[in-house]
């Protein structure tokens, strides 16, 4: 059984990894809305990497015989000024949910919580990954600008195209 304070953090997580979801579509909803197809649906495939982990987090509250509790999920945004300060945001927001899990491991930690730990060393890694992927394509949309930056913006839509859902093992 897992300790109530515990519980309570991770199930907070689940709501912050289902706004990241929800965050990530609104984003890819915008790219939609001004013709960046590319673009969206690599958001899209975002928005579906989010809802795993906040399923991930879900599924471990139910393996330690917590009782999963699922909160209001806030408004995101919808518009933005340009898809530069989409990804500035998806950088910065990635940067805070790093914040977040290393929070929940130093609350594993304090509670001698091994297991727990254990099971977050996995986002620990992730929001490596998480965070340098964000700040690539920010570098290269940042490249975008001028007529030449339209050539950029055009072939950096057709590599964000390619995504593609890669669903963990079991
Ligand atoms: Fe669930 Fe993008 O971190």
């Amino acid at each position: 059984m897992i300790d109530a304070k515990m519980l309570e953090a991770l199930n907070r997580q689940v709501n912050a990894e289902l706004y990241s979801s929800y965050l990530y579509l609104s984003m890819s909803a915008y790219f939609e809305s001004i013709g960046l197809k590319g673009f969206a649906n690599w958001m899209r495939v975002q928005a579906q990497e989010e809802m795993m982990h906040a399923i991930k987090f879900y599924d471990y509250i139910v393996s330690r015989g917590g009782k999963v509790r699922l909160m209001q999920i806030d408004a995101p945004p919808t518009e933005w000024v340009s898809p530069l300060k989409v990804f500035e945001e998806v950088y910065a927001h990635e940067q805070k949910v790093t914040g977040l899990i290393h929070s929940l491991v130093d609350l594993a930690i304090s509670r001698k919580d091994h297991a727990t730990n254990n099971m977050l060393q996995w986002f620990v890694t992730e929001q490596v990954e998480e965070e340098a992927s964000a700040e690539e394509i920010r570098q290269k949309v940042s490249l975008v600008s001028g007529e030449r930056g339209i050539g950029v913006l055009y072939m950096l839509d057709k590599e964000l195209g390619l995504r593609v859902f890669t669903p963990p093992a079991a």
